[in-house]
């Protein structure tokens, strides 16, 4: 399947995601009812989350998703999905790839995966929501399942890792830090690496300086989770309206975060949902660039082939090689 050509032309592709791949949200809550939702909703579905079943402050991504993939999702911004893929990935295509996506969200990636004629894809996420909006997204793009399947499960149960295979490239961005055992997550990950495959990730980097540091973001997410509705909606507004003022003083158009359509620039969500995502995202840890480098080197002995970093409160992403004979 090529990527659109009308890409210049953002097309709302949700019509909503129908009844049967809708559920409630899990947001805020803990992991045993997210869990006990998804097995009402889908009595058929492999549940591999005994060790994650501990009661915890946890953001619910996947109803973000949802609401993403409903409203905001178009050809636009699949072509630039498609294109951060081909950027990250050092790679024009997958063709005859194998192609696991650890923590799919919306299942955008693993979509763009296919475009680039990977010849199987390997979703999982542990959310629920998530799950169903990959779903309803490749049914949309009428994908058969035999080459896209998608599964709940977490990066921490060694007993679902046990049922993938290794895999040529193995994609993960913004996931390993919000489970909880970011380390444990990452050995885990780089586990189902074939030799001489790729493994890129992408993880929150360590900011120190005041005001902004991640120590502060540790806090100021926990707060958010731990908030009512109407005082999360608080938080969103203060960011957003901080936002502008500093396009504005530095005179530059205060609103094209929200009227930019096509996400020219942005590689998954639009503006107002990644606003909730950034205040919500937790349980959060974070490392710098070099540490991260470190640990993977060493301790599994992949090569860094790409690195994108930056000074701030960003996801620096790394593409590694496993080397052959490992
Ligand atoms: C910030 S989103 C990133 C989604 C997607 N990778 C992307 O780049 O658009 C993080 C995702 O990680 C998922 N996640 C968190 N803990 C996980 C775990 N233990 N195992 C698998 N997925 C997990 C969340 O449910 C969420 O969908």
């Amino acid at each position: 399947m090529g990527v659109a050509s009308d890409a210049s032309k953002p097309r709302a592709l949700a019509r909503g995601i129908p009844p049967s791949v809708r559920g409630g949200s899990n947001e805020g809550k803990d992991t045993a009812r997210s869990r006990a939702s998804f097995v009402d909703a889908r009595g058929d579905a492999r549940v591999h989350l005994s060790e994650m079943a501990t009661p915890e402050l946890r953001y619910g991504f996947g109803a973000n998703w949802k609401d993403y993939a409903e409203t905001s999702l178009n050809e636009a911004r699949i072509a630039n999905a498609v294109q951060s893929l081909r950027d990250l990935l050092a790679l024009e295509t997958l063709r005859g790839e194998t192609f696991l996506d650890i923590g799919c969200g919306s299942g955008l990636f693993s979509l763009a995966a296919c475009r680039l004629d990977a010849a199987r894809v390997i979703s999982f996420d542990f959310d629920a929501d998530s799950v169903r909006t990959s779903l309803w997204l490749r049914e949309r793009e009428r994908i058969p399942e035999a080459r896209w399947s998608i599964q709940q499960g977490s990066v921490l149960d060694a007993g679902f890792m046990a049922s993938l295979p290794q895999v040529a490239v193995l994609y993960s961005w913004g996931v390993l830090h919000h489970t909880g055992r970011m380390w444990d997550a990452i050995d885990a990950a780089a586990a189902k690496v074939a030799p001489g495959g790729r493994f890129a990730i992408s993880i929150y980097n360590r900011v120190e300086r005041k005001p902004d540091s991640s120590a502060m973001w540790w806090k100021i997410k926990r707060l958010y989770n731990r908030s009512p509705g109407f005082a999360r909606g608080l938080m969103e507004t203060a960011y957003m309206a901080n936002h502008a003022a500093t396009r504005l003083i530095t005179l530059r158009n205060p609103f094209s975060a929200h009227t930019d359509q096509a996400g020219a620039g942005r590689r998954g969500m639009d503006f107002r949902h990644d606003v909730k995502d950034w205040l919500g995202g937790f349980p959060y840890e974070y490392a710098s660039a070099g540490e991260l480098f470190e640990y993977v080197h060493r301790k599994h002995g992949f090569h860094l082939e790409r690195l994108r970093t930056g000074d701030g409160n960003i996801c620096n992403e790394f593409l590694f090689i496993r080397p052959t004979g490992t």
